[in-house]
């Protein structure tokens, strides 16, 4: 394992990730509340782009006839078909067992390192 440092943690916004190539690996890094995450830039449905996805919130559990909205800028939405993924675990929302690889992240000296 090697860490790959990528970014310097202010040049990504929250909300809006970078997307670097690595040693032929498409890596999405987001910002969330201060702490970093890395997503492969590969959706498990068919293969888009996923880092190129809006980042959203989502539905959140509630009572019948009851709509409430949370995790904004948690959640990245496939720009193909939609499906929803949490963008620091990688799992899909509608199946735990579906999810986008993620890459752990350190941060030194203001240095993001992405490692794999
Ligand atoms: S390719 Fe991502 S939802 Fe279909």
């Amino acid at each position: 394992m090697t860490t790959h440092f990528v970014a310097h943690v202010d040049q990504i916004e929250e909300g809006k990730p970078i997307i670097i190539e690595v040693q032929g690996r498409s890596v999405g890094v987001y910002s969330i509340n201060g702490e970093y995450y890395a997503l492969h830039n590969y959706c498990p449905h068919a293969g888009a782009p996923i880092c190129k996805g809006l980042v959203v919130g989502t539905a959140l559990p509630s009572e019948v006839y009851e709509y409430e909205f949370g995790r904004l800028g948690e959640i990245v939405r496939c720009p193909w078909h939609g499906w929803e993924f949490e963008i620091k675990t990688g799992l899909a929302l509608h199946d735990p067992n579906v999810r986008v690889k993620s890459y752990p992240v350190v941060v030194e000296n203001g240095e993001i390192g992405v490692v794999f």
